[in-house]
């Protein structure tokens, strides 16, 4: 099974993305694809559009367009809940000891890292990244 993680601008500008693919990895993920992306205002609604209507959605969006991110397709067994366990809470005060937003979070919007949240939202939100061909085959 395959999942989607977003190593936020947060993360990617303190110089923490390569520590979080090593714990990632650690955890058994294997990267079918990763591309570093400056996302649009445009893409960012898109990508967030599920919250629109959150009173944190324009912060989110700018928050998501002020720097580099890198999306990552991640595979293993039951990749979308081992993902969100490996994550923790989305606010890094409830995350549990040695999670990647434990360790890495800023608060609850700047936190490290999204990963897909159903099976059903991670073949879509791959696919928002990564076009079919660019899913690599594990050796
Ligand atoms: P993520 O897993 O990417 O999904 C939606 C994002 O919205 C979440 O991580 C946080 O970055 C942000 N978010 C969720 N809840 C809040 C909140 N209450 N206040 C600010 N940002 C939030």
């Amino acid at each position: 099974m395959i999942t989607l993680a977003i190593i936020k601008p947060d993360a990617v500008g303190a110089g923490k993305a390569g520590k979080i693919l090593a714990q990632l990895e650690s955890a058994g993920f294997k990267i079918r694809a990763a591309r570093l992306v400056k996302l649009t205002t445009a893409q960012a609604e898109a990508f967030y559009a599920v919250h629109r209507e959150r009173p944190f959605y324009r912060s989110l969006v700018a928050f998501m367009t002020s720097g580099p991110a890198l999306a990552v397709a991640l595979q293993r067994d039951d990749a979308v809940a081992r993902l969100r366990d490996v994550i923790g809470a989305t606010d890094p005060a409830e995350a549990k000891p040695g999670t990647v937003r434990k360790l890495y979070a800023e608060s609850k919007e700047r936190n490290a890292i999204h990963a897909s949240d159903a099976p059903e939202t991670a073949a879509r939100e791959v696919a928002f990244f990564f076009p079919e061909r660019e899913l690599h085959e594990l050796a």
